[in-house]
């Protein structure tokens, strides 16, 4: 089977870049075009800023960087990485001259025809594109993925939420500063230091996950009931957000019914073995000082496409439980998620 070729977009970012090391060899997608903006014109190896640890292979190192404009691109798949002011006006431009787009960045994700997928919770929500596609009148279409920290949240939740009746979630955030993006955070603002807002942050957090926990109709998406109280915290680690949660059911918890849950749930990613779904999608660590961001971000057969989740233990009462999880969030978070939803998304036959 040909591969199929595959644009990305905001090509020299950090998520850009990791698209690019984790499509080097992928089974089904070949890099054919890369965009920028200030990098535009330039070859591709030369426009990179940072990061020495990423596969660039020889034959994308060499592409030249194109302006970021419909016109431009010649692929039939385009992962949008796009800062959020570009993602708001291109994104619609793209999906209407017949692209089919996914993307990681925010304006778009509540919406109430995009789609907003993790593949492992609700890829039947992929139902939506034929809807949006008939009401926007657009040849192409538009796939969003969440938030970084909603992303490790949701797929956390989704197993719960398949066995419990989930009532409030409060959730305080430890993010890593490649989260916001190159060259991100000023030094001197970050060593040394923890930075109590990220923003925006706490809404995406606070509102994504009851969309992707949601059930889809005719009418779009019903949202879950859940819900969830965020504070997000900017920290001095590179990749990976670490998330402590407390979490409040109707019924009565056993934990260990709650780390069965959590280790036992695989989703469609895996009964279909996509190239890009880890065997576990969550992976439950027994050690007391576990997970730990510079020792798990990587844990699992798919590197960083786990959530990885230790502390589970009581709460106040008997109808409640704290743990804490770390997810990879320039993988599992964005590239690697959006990989994964487009490998779920040829197998349904949408990209034909
Ligand atoms: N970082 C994360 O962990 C993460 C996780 C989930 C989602 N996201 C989302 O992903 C998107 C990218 O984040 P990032 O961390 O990769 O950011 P970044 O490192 O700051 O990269 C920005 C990229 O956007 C390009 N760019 C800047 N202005 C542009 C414009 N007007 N039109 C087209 N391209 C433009 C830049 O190209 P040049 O270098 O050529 O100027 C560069 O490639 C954002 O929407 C972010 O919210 C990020």
């Amino acid at each position: 089977m040909s591969k199929k070729s595959v644009a990305v977009l905001a090509a020299t970012g950090m998520v850009g870049q990791r698209y690019v090391s984790m499509l080097s060899d992928h089974p089904l997608f070949e890099v054919t075009t890369v965009t920028g903006h200030e990098s535009a014109g330039k070859k591709y190896r030369e426009a990179l800023k940072s990061r020495g640890d990423l596969r660039i292979s020889e034959e994308v190192g060499n592409l030249v960087v194109k302006a970021t404009k419909p016109e431009a691109i010649d692929a039939e798949l385009v992962f949008s990485p796009l800062p959020t002011e570009a993602a708001s006006a291109l994104e619609p431009r793209f999906a209407k001259r017949g692209l089919r787009v996914v993307t990681d960045a925010s304006p778009h994700r509540m919406e109430e025809d995009v789609p907003l997928i993790i593949p492992e919770v609700n890829p039947e929500h992929l139902d939506l594109i034929e809807w949006q596609r008939r009401r926007r009148r657009w040849s192409g279409f538009l796939v969003a993925t969440p938030n970084c920290t909603a992303a490790g949240l949701t797929l956390l939740l989704k197993p719960l939420a398949d066995t419990l009746t989930l009532r409030r979630v409060i959730v305080s955030t430890m993010q890593a500063v490649s989260g916001a993006g190159y060259p991100g955070v000023p030094s001197l603002d970050i060593i040394d230091n923890v930075v109590p807002y990220i923003k925006d942050e706490e809404e995406k957090m606070e509102k994504e996950p009851a969309k992707m926990l949601g059930s889809v109709g005719k009418g779009g998406i019903r949202p879950s009931k859940i819900q969830i109280s965020a504070m997000c915290h900017r920290v001095a680690t590179t990749d990976g957000h670490l998330e402590s949660a407390y979490i409040e059911t109707e019924e009565r918890v056993d934990l260990d019914e709650i780390r069965a849950a959590l280790s036992g749930f695989r989703g469609l990613p895996q009964e279909l073995r996509l190239p890009t779904a880890p065997s576990n999608p969550i992976i439950v660590m027994e050690q007391e000082d576990r997970p730990q961001v510079k020792l798990d971000r990587y844990a699992g057969d798919v590197q960083g496409m786990s959530v990885v989740a230790g502390r589970i233990r009581r709460g106040l009462d008997n109808r409640s439980f704290r743990l804490t999880f770390l997810s990879h969030n320039t993988i599992r978070g964005a590239a690697g998620s959006t990989i994964l939803a487009a490998e779920l998304m040829q197998s349904k036959g949408l990209l034909d």
